[in-house]
Protein backbone atom coordinates (compact mmCIF):
# COMPACT_ATOMS: atom_id res chain seq x y z
CA UNK A 1 0.00 0.00 0.00
CA UNK A 2 2.81 2.60 1.09
CA UNK A 3 4.00 2.14 -2.22
CA UNK A 4 0.84 3.12 -4.17
CA UNK A 5 0.54 6.37 -2.03
CA UNK A 6 4.28 7.26 -2.83
CA UNK A 7 3.37 6.53 -6.42
CA UNK A 8 0.07 9.12 -5.62
CA UNK A 9 2.29 11.91 -3.59
CA UNK A 10 4.94 11.84 -6.94
CA UNK A 11 1.73 12.26 -8.86
CA UNK A 12 0.62 15.05 -6.82
CA UNK A 13 3.91 17.04 -6.83
CA UNK A 14 3.95 17.41 -10.26
CA UNK A 15 0.03 18.91 -9.80
CA UNK A 16 1.33 22.67 -9.56
CA UNK A 17 3.65 22.28 -12.73
CA UNK A 18 1.25 20.30 -14.66
CA UNK A 19 -1.27 23.70 -13.81
CA UNK A 20 1.82 26.05 -14.55
CA UNK A 21 2.22 24.67 -17.80
CA UNK A 22 -1.19 23.44 -19.46
CA UNK A 23 -1.45 25.15 -22.67
CA UNK A 24 1.64 26.69 -22.80
CA UNK A 25 3.76 26.14 -25.41
CA UNK A 26 6.98 24.45 -24.78
CA UNK A 27 10.15 23.98 -27.50
CA UNK A 28 12.53 21.28 -27.55
CA UNK A 29 15.63 21.47 -29.56
CA UNK A 30 16.74 18.08 -29.85
CA UNK A 31 20.73 17.41 -30.75
CA UNK A 32 23.54 15.78 -30.00
CA UNK A 33 24.43 11.85 -29.45
CA UNK A 34 20.92 11.60 -27.62
CA UNK A 35 19.51 11.69 -31.21
CA UNK A 36 21.75 8.47 -32.09
CA UNK A 37 20.65 5.60 -29.45
CA UNK A 38 17.43 4.40 -30.22
CA UNK A 39 16.81 3.40 -26.77
CA UNK A 40 17.33 7.08 -25.98
CA UNK A 41 15.17 8.48 -28.40
CA UNK A 42 12.36 6.62 -27.00
CA UNK A 43 12.49 7.78 -23.97
CA UNK A 44 12.51 11.58 -24.56
CA UNK A 45 9.91 10.62 -27.34
CA UNK A 46 7.78 9.19 -24.31
CA UNK A 47 8.58 12.18 -21.91
CA UNK A 48 7.38 14.61 -25.04
CA UNK A 49 4.13 12.20 -25.18
CA UNK A 50 3.43 12.85 -21.46
CA UNK A 51 4.00 16.50 -21.79
CA UNK A 52 1.28 16.63 -24.88
CA UNK A 53 -1.21 14.68 -23.17
CA UNK A 54 -1.21 16.78 -19.36
CA UNK A 55 -1.99 19.35 -21.57
CA UNK A 56 1.58 20.92 -22.86
CA UNK A 57 1.79 22.23 -26.57
CA UNK A 58 5.29 20.85 -27.53
CA UNK A 59 7.01 21.75 -30.39
CA UNK A 60 10.10 19.84 -31.52
CA UNK A 61 12.94 21.33 -33.40
CA UNK A 62 15.87 18.98 -34.23
CA UNK A 63 19.33 19.32 -35.53
CA UNK A 64 21.73 16.30 -36.91
CA UNK A 65 24.74 16.78 -37.02
CA UNK A 66 25.99 13.68 -35.59
CA UNK A 67 23.87 11.61 -38.09
CA UNK A 68 25.14 14.03 -40.82
CA UNK A 69 29.32 13.50 -39.92
CA UNK A 70 28.42 9.83 -39.90
CA UNK A 71 26.33 10.20 -43.55
CA UNK A 72 29.72 12.36 -44.92
CA UNK A 73 32.65 10.20 -43.85
CA UNK A 74 30.74 7.45 -45.91
CA UNK A 75 31.40 9.34 -48.78
CA UNK A 76 34.27 10.03 -48.46
CA UNK A 77 33.78 14.13 -46.89
CA UNK A 78 35.54 15.75 -43.90
CA UNK A 79 33.09 17.57 -41.51
CA UNK A 80 34.22 21.12 -41.19
CA UNK A 81 33.36 23.26 -38.23
CA UNK A 82 34.27 27.28 -37.83
CA UNK A 83 32.87 28.50 -34.10
CA UNK A 84 30.02 25.67 -34.10
CA UNK A 85 28.88 25.96 -37.53
CA UNK A 86 29.22 23.57 -40.63
CA UNK A 87 31.16 24.84 -43.34
CA UNK A 88 28.66 23.80 -45.90
CA UNK A 89 29.24 23.17 -49.66
CA UNK A 90 26.96 21.76 -52.30
CA UNK A 91 27.57 17.68 -51.60
CA UNK A 92 26.98 18.64 -47.74
CA UNK A 93 24.02 20.51 -48.38
CA UNK A 94 22.41 17.91 -50.29
CA UNK A 95 23.42 15.53 -47.61
CA UNK A 96 22.47 17.67 -44.44
CA UNK A 97 18.87 18.14 -46.23
CA UNK A 98 18.64 14.23 -46.94
CA UNK A 99 19.71 13.63 -43.73
CA UNK A 100 17.34 16.40 -41.73
CA UNK A 101 14.49 16.65 -43.26
CA UNK A 102 14.34 13.13 -44.65
CA UNK A 103 15.46 10.25 -42.04
CA UNK A 104 15.66 12.01 -38.80
CA UNK A 105 12.65 14.00 -39.13
CA UNK A 106 10.64 10.79 -40.39
CA UNK A 107 11.83 8.82 -37.89
CA UNK A 108 10.94 11.32 -34.79
CA UNK A 109 7.58 11.35 -36.36
CA UNK A 110 7.16 7.99 -36.25
CA UNK A 111 7.84 7.37 -32.68
CA UNK A 112 5.45 9.77 -31.80
CA UNK A 113 3.12 7.91 -33.70
CA UNK A 114 3.71 4.82 -32.24
CA UNK A 115 2.93 6.66 -28.77
CA UNK A 116 0.00 7.33 -30.28
CA UNK A 117 0.14 11.09 -30.50
CA UNK A 118 0.11 12.42 -33.92
CA UNK A 119 2.93 14.56 -35.07
CA UNK A 120 3.91 16.05 -38.54
CA UNK A 121 7.17 16.63 -39.70
CA UNK A 122 8.42 19.86 -41.78
CA UNK A 123 11.42 21.55 -42.58
CA UNK A 124 11.69 25.76 -42.57
CA UNK A 125 10.98 25.38 -46.33
CA UNK A 126 7.13 24.09 -45.54
CA UNK A 127 4.47 27.00 -44.78
CA UNK A 128 7.32 29.47 -45.92
CA UNK A 129 7.82 29.09 -42.04
CA UNK A 130 11.73 30.26 -42.36
CA UNK A 131 13.25 32.25 -44.38
CA UNK A 132 16.44 32.46 -44.66
CA UNK A 133 19.69 34.65 -45.83
CA UNK A 134 23.58 33.49 -46.49
CA UNK A 135 25.52 33.61 -43.02
CA UNK A 136 28.68 34.90 -43.34
CA UNK A 137 29.90 34.88 -39.70
CA UNK A 138 32.86 37.39 -39.43
CA UNK A 139 32.55 38.12 -42.99
CA UNK A 140 33.57 34.45 -43.96
CA UNK A 141 32.33 32.55 -46.73
CA UNK A 142 31.05 28.89 -45.00
CA UNK A 143 29.18 27.77 -47.94
CA UNK A 144 25.11 27.03 -47.56
CA UNK A 145 24.33 28.00 -43.80
CA UNK A 146 22.39 30.13 -43.60
CA UNK A 147 21.18 32.87 -41.38
CA UNK A 148 17.32 33.20 -40.53
CA UNK A 149 15.63 36.34 -41.75
CA UNK A 150 12.46 35.61 -40.84
CA UNK A 151 9.73 33.00 -39.20
CA UNK A 152 6.15 32.37 -39.90
CA UNK A 153 5.04 30.70 -37.46
CA UNK A 154 1.16 30.23 -39.19
CA UNK A 155 1.90 26.62 -40.47
CA UNK A 156 2.88 25.50 -36.74
CA UNK A 157 0.34 27.27 -34.90
CA UNK A 158 -2.47 25.67 -36.83
CA UNK A 159 -0.54 22.18 -36.55
CA UNK A 160 -0.36 22.91 -32.85
CA UNK A 161 -4.62 23.69 -32.63
CA UNK A 162 -4.99 20.76 -34.42
CA UNK A 163 -3.44 19.25 -31.91
CA UNK A 164 -0.70 17.93 -33.81
CA UNK A 165 3.01 17.54 -32.89
CA UNK A 166 5.06 19.94 -34.99
CA UNK A 167 8.73 18.10 -35.71
CA UNK A 168 10.63 20.80 -37.28
CA UNK A 169 14.00 20.50 -39.70
CA UNK A 170 16.26 23.31 -39.15
CA UNK A 171 16.37 23.48 -43.08
CA UNK A 172 15.13 26.63 -44.98
CA UNK A 173 14.96 28.88 -48.35
CA UNK A 174 15.73 32.20 -49.14
CA UNK A 175 14.04 34.33 -51.90
CA UNK A 176 16.21 32.78 -54.93
CA UNK A 177 15.16 29.46 -54.07
CA UNK A 178 18.90 28.30 -52.07
CA UNK A 179 18.47 26.09 -50.12
CA UNK A 180 20.18 26.16 -46.40
CA UNK A 181 21.41 24.78 -43.58
CA UNK A 182 21.14 26.62 -40.19
CA UNK A 183 22.02 25.32 -37.29
CA UNK A 184 19.18 24.13 -35.39
CA UNK A 185 20.20 26.11 -31.76
CA UNK A 186 19.18 29.29 -34.27
CA UNK A 187 16.07 27.62 -35.38
CA UNK A 188 14.67 26.55 -31.72
CA UNK A 189 15.25 30.02 -30.36
CA UNK A 190 13.53 32.13 -33.43
CA UNK A 191 10.62 29.33 -33.35
CA UNK A 192 10.26 30.02 -29.81
CA UNK A 193 10.22 33.42 -29.84
CA UNK A 194 7.68 33.93 -32.86
CA UNK A 195 5.71 31.31 -30.82
CA UNK A 196 6.00 32.95 -27.48
CA UNK A 197 7.02 29.98 -25.77
CA UNK A 198 6.98 29.91 -22.04
CA UNK A 199 10.31 27.54 -21.99
CA UNK A 200 13.12 26.64 -24.57
CA UNK A 201 14.88 23.81 -23.82
CA UNK A 202 17.87 22.39 -25.36
CA UNK A 203 18.31 18.61 -25.33
CA UNK A 204 22.17 18.03 -25.42
CA UNK A 205 25.19 15.19 -25.05
CA UNK A 206 26.34 17.05 -21.79
CA UNK A 207 25.07 17.90 -18.13
CA UNK A 208 25.11 21.27 -19.33
CA UNK A 209 27.19 23.63 -19.60
CA UNK A 210 30.60 22.90 -17.70
CA UNK A 211 33.27 25.43 -16.34
CA UNK A 212 35.52 22.93 -17.97
CA UNK A 213 34.85 20.40 -20.55
CA UNK A 214 36.74 17.62 -18.91
CA UNK A 215 35.00 17.75 -15.28
CA UNK A 216 31.58 16.85 -14.68
CA UNK A 217 32.32 18.68 -11.21
CA UNK A 218 32.01 22.08 -12.92
CA UNK A 219 28.43 21.77 -14.23
CA UNK A 220 27.06 25.34 -13.89
CA UNK A 221 23.24 24.99 -13.05
CA UNK A 222 22.57 29.28 -13.52
CA UNK A 223 24.25 31.66 -15.81
CA UNK A 224 23.20 35.51 -16.36
CA UNK A 225 22.65 35.96 -19.89
CA UNK A 226 25.17 39.28 -19.28
CA UNK A 227 27.97 36.79 -18.33
CA UNK A 228 27.71 35.07 -22.05
CA UNK A 229 29.98 37.40 -23.61
CA UNK A 230 32.82 37.00 -21.06
CA UNK A 231 32.51 32.87 -20.83
CA UNK A 232 32.82 32.99 -25.13
CA UNK A 233 35.95 35.62 -24.39
CA UNK A 234 37.19 33.31 -21.78
CA UNK A 235 37.08 30.40 -24.01
CA UNK A 236 34.70 28.46 -21.54
CA UNK A 237 32.47 27.52 -24.16
CA UNK A 238 33.22 26.66 -27.44
CA UNK A 239 32.36 25.08 -30.41
CA UNK A 240 28.84 23.81 -30.69
CA UNK A 241 28.25 25.47 -27.09
CA UNK A 242 28.55 28.95 -28.47
CA UNK A 243 25.59 29.10 -31.21
CA UNK A 244 23.36 27.66 -28.26
CA UNK A 245 23.90 29.96 -25.78
CA UNK A 246 23.58 33.16 -28.27
CA UNK A 247 20.68 31.71 -28.92
CA UNK A 248 19.52 31.15 -25.42
CA UNK A 249 19.88 35.17 -24.77
CA UNK A 250 18.15 35.64 -27.85
CA UNK A 251 15.33 34.25 -27.16
CA UNK A 252 14.87 35.12 -23.35
CA UNK A 253 16.05 39.38 -24.71
CA UNK A 254 12.66 37.98 -27.07
CA UNK A 255 10.54 37.33 -23.79
CA UNK A 256 10.96 33.43 -23.48
CA UNK A 257 10.49 32.93 -20.14
CA UNK A 258 13.02 30.64 -19.29
CA UNK A 259 15.87 28.50 -21.44
CA UNK A 260 17.51 24.92 -20.11
CA UNK A 261 20.50 23.55 -21.82
CA UNK A 262 19.88 19.54 -20.22
CA UNK A 263 21.58 16.26 -20.87
CA UNK A 264 19.16 14.18 -23.68
CA UNK A 265 21.09 11.15 -22.50
CA UNK A 266 19.74 11.46 -19.22
CA UNK A 267 16.59 9.31 -18.80
CA UNK A 268 13.30 11.81 -18.37
CA UNK A 269 15.37 14.94 -17.88
CA UNK A 270 12.14 16.56 -19.73
CA UNK A 271 10.49 15.25 -16.81
CA UNK A 272 12.66 15.64 -13.74
CA UNK A 273 13.09 19.82 -15.08
CA UNK A 274 9.68 19.88 -15.48
CA UNK A 275 7.80 18.54 -13.35
CA UNK A 276 9.65 18.01 -9.85
CA UNK A 277 11.26 20.71 -7.73
CA UNK A 278 14.96 19.26 -8.48
CA UNK A 279 16.17 21.45 -11.08
CA UNK A 280 18.86 19.33 -13.31
CA UNK A 281 21.25 21.08 -16.43
CA UNK A 282 22.07 24.73 -16.17
CA UNK A 283 19.53 27.43 -16.35
CA UNK A 284 19.94 30.73 -18.52
CA UNK A 285 18.56 33.54 -16.33
CA UNK A 286 17.81 37.07 -16.69
CA UNK A 287 16.75 38.24 -13.06
CA UNK A 288 18.46 37.09 -10.12
CA UNK A 289 15.25 36.32 -8.44
CA UNK A 290 13.89 33.65 -11.81
CA UNK A 291 13.01 30.51 -9.92
CA UNK A 292 14.11 28.17 -12.45
CA UNK A 293 10.68 26.95 -13.30
N1 LIG B 1 31.70 24.70 -21.62
C1 LIG B 1 31.10 23.69 -22.25
N2 LIG B 1 30.26 22.89 -21.57
C2 LIG B 1 29.64 21.85 -22.18
N3 LIG B 1 29.80 21.53 -23.49
C3 LIG B 1 30.63 22.30 -24.23
C4 LIG B 1 31.31 23.41 -23.64
N4 LIG B 1 32.05 24.00 -24.61
C5 LIG B 1 31.85 23.28 -25.73
N5 LIG B 1 31.00 22.26 -25.53
C6 LIG B 1 30.62 21.28 -26.55
O1 LIG B 1 29.31 21.52 -27.03
C7 LIG B 1 28.79 20.26 -27.46
C8 LIG B 1 27.27 20.36 -27.69
O2 LIG B 1 27.01 20.96 -28.95
P1 LIG B 1 26.82 20.10 -30.29
O3 LIG B 1 26.60 21.09 -31.38
O4 LIG B 1 27.93 19.12 -30.42
O5 LIG B 1 25.50 19.24 -30.00
P2 LIG B 1 23.96 19.63 -30.21
O6 LIG B 1 23.85 21.08 -30.58
O7 LIG B 1 23.24 19.17 -29.00
O8 LIG B 1 23.54 18.70 -31.42
P3 LIG B 1 23.31 19.11 -32.98
O9 LIG B 1 24.45 20.00 -33.34
O10 LIG B 1 23.29 17.79 -33.63
O11 LIG B 1 22.00 19.79 -33.06
C9 LIG B 1 29.21 19.33 -26.36
O12 LIG B 1 29.21 17.97 -26.76
C10 LIG B 1 30.62 19.84 -26.04
O13 LIG B 1 31.60 19.13 -26.77
MG1 LIG C 1 24.92 21.90 -32.30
Amino acid sequence: MDKYINQAKTLMEALPYIKKFNNKIIVIKYGGSAMIDEQLKMSVIKDITLMKLVGIKPVVVHGGGKKINEMLSKIGKESVFIDGLRVTDDDTMEIAEMVLSGNINKSIVQMFQQQGIKAVGISGKDGMTIQAEKNMPGGKDIGWVGEIKQVNPELIISLIEDDFVPVVAPIATDKNNHTYNINADYVASAVASSLKAEKLIYLTDVEGVLRDINDLDTLISRINVNDIESMKEEKTITGGMIPKLDNCRKSIEDGVNSVHILDGRQDHCLLLELFTNSGIGTMIYKTEDQDGK
